[in-house]
């Protein structure tokens, strides 16, 4: 191994630091010591403590990964406190692929929280069908995005405004999570509506409107507990009117088209 004359200090910190990835510039001084073929042990000694450097900080960076991540998985399913995961850049202007991105990053998080509300589709719904291509923003659910899903007997839902009445059994639940101006991202509520058997509750069409707030309590539902904090859900339901059997449906731009 012989090296060339010109190195200096400087160049071999400077590989020592792209070795360890750290990107922090080093000052643009130049050491200036030329090394000759007799500085090969400082070389040696040099490398070897680069190499452990280098280690030791991988092992630093994993650690303080795990940790963090820790952290939010606590924070998540931790009902005292609303759950914030993250930060992301420049909230305001999230595309379909960034919103899915997120979504599919505090999903896991979303259902542990939802699941403690003892209800079996707060913990089921994420293996029904989805109806929607990606995480879209609903004015009418608080500005959040929001996904549909539906259970088996709610099938029909994907032929939308041609779906007919859906049969007792039918269940919709739509997810739900913020990303506030300066980019933090909060789970929200699960939204559900449930189809009871003819003559349970004409005056909605016998929907049952359910919601469960991020932290897994019950908000309310309607012909139960805080039944009066849910009457708006099927209030503005009515306005979609009968020949849609109360639905709204998704949005065109982000209809799944089913070819079954
Ligand atoms: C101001 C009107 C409005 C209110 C209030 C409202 N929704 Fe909705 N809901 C909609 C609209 C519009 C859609 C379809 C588009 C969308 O997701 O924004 C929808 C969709 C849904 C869906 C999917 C089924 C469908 O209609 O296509 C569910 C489930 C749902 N809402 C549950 C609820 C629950 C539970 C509440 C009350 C906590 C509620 N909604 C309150 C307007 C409303």
């Amino acid at each position: 191994m012989s090296l060339p004359r010109q190195v200096t200090i400087l160049q071999i910190l400077q590989s020592f630091q792209s070795l360890r990835g750290l990107r922090a510039p080093l000052p643009d001084r130049k050491v200036g010591t030329r090394l000759g073929g007799g500085s090969m042990v400082l070389v040696g000694g040099l490398i070897v403590l680069g190499a452990a450097g280098a280690v030791a900080g991988g092992l630093w960076a994993r650690h303080a990964a795990a940790q963090s991540e820790g952290e939010t998985t606590r924070e998540a399913v931790n009902p005292q406190r609303p759950s914030r995961h993250f930060r992301i850049e420049r909230p305001a202007d999230l595309t379909g692929p960034d919103a899915l991105v997120i979504y599919n990053r505090i999903l896991d998080d979303m259902v542990a929280a939802y699941r403690l509300s003892g209800f079996d589709f707060a913990e089921s719904y994420r293996r029904w069908r989805r109806f929607n291509t990606v995480p879209y923003r609903s004015a009418q659910h608080g500005e959040r995005y929001v996904n549909n899903y539906g259970n088996a007997a709610a099938a029909a839902y994907r032929h939308f405004e041609d779906a007919g009445k859906m049969p007792p059994g039918a269940i919709l639940a739509k997810d739900s999570f913020a990303v506030t101006r300066r980019g933090d991202v909060f789970t929200g509520p699960l939204f559900v509506m449930e189809k009871l058997p003819p003559g349970s509750s004409p005056q909605s069409h016998d929907w049952r409107y359910t919601m469960i707030m991020p932290d897994g309590s019950l908000f309310g539902m309607t012909g139960g507990e805080g039944t009066e904090r849910v009457q708006f859900c099927a209030e503005c339901h009515k306005v979609a009117g009968d020949e849609n059997d109360d639905l709204f449906f998704v949005p065109p731009e982000y209809r799944i088209r089913f070819f079954d």
